[in-house]
């Protein structure tokens, strides 16, 4: 599986930023993650090129590569702090400017967990769940879930949070089931395309064997020791 894990924090190395690793640690595959801190990030401004005349988004800043980076992947995990009850103005610069993609339907079908940090002891970070939640559904995203973790101020708190550390995993754990019922459906919808093709051309008896495996769920855990995630940066 390709996982994109995105933090929408302005503290590059944050809470919210240790927890979407968190889940990236228990996946298994090609894993990126981009932190937008620090990027050149601009809002919509409603200019409506994007859909009218179908060409991408005339703000040329860093949300353009973020966008083909979402694209590329087969999973997404979006993160952030909660901010006066909502996400960042980093990530909602994100999710808006991803309109100039929503009439394309690129986004369709990927898999997407929400990951949010608010302050020790708060209650808000579920507003900022649902948001994201909303955006997944609105683009036709498989909703894995969410885990929300305590930060607050102190970098580094939410790994004390063992409850938003093993929902981090649950997370994963999910995505990972997500991805191999899709693969699954994908190889029976591929087995019974070459099913007709070999009948077509008389080809049945060399062919008929299966060639591709059927859907099996997994119960294979993914490798803690491998930590290894790729930090994408802006080309
Ligand atoms: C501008 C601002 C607004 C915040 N609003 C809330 C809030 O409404 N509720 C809450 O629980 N925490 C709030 N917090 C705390 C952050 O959500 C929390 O510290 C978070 O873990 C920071 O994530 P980070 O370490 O990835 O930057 C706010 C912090 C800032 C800077």
């Amino acid at each position: 599986m390709n996982v994109l894990g995105i933090s929408g924090s302005p503290r590059k190395e944050g809470n919210t930023a240790i927890l979407v690793k968190e889940v990236l640690k228990h996946l298994r595959g090609k894993r990126n993650f981009i932190s937008l801190a620090g990027l050149n990030i601009n809002p919509c401004d409603s200019c409506d090129r994007c859909w009218k005349e179908n060409v991408e988004c005339v703000i040329d800043d860093d949300i353009r590569w973020i966008i083909k980076e979402m694209e590329k992947a087969d999973a997404i995990i979006l993160g952030s702090p909660c901010y006066w009850g909502m996400v960042s103005a980093q990530l909602k610069m994100l999710l808006d400017r991803s309109v100039s993609i929503y009439e394309k339907n690129t986004l369709k079908n990927k898999i997407g967990a929400v990951v949010v940090t608010h302050d020790v002891h708060g209650q808000a970070g579920w507003m900022a769940a649902v948001l994201i939640a909303n955006f997944y559904n609105a683009n036709g995203i498989l909703y894995a879930g969410r885990v929300i973790g305590e930060g607050g101020a102190e970098i580094g708190h939410v790994r004390k949070d063992k409850r938003a550390m093993r929902g981090a995993k649950e997370v994963a754990e999910r995505m990972m089931e997500l991805y191999e019922i899709m693969k699954g459906k994908q190889k029976k919808r591929d087995y019974k395309c070459l099913l007709r093709v070999c009948f077509s051309q008389g080809l049945q008896n060399r062919y008929f064997k299966p060639i591709f495996e059927a859907p099996r769920a997994t119960n294979k855990q993914a490798n803690p020791q491998n930590t290894r995630i790729t930090i994408t940066s802006p080309p």
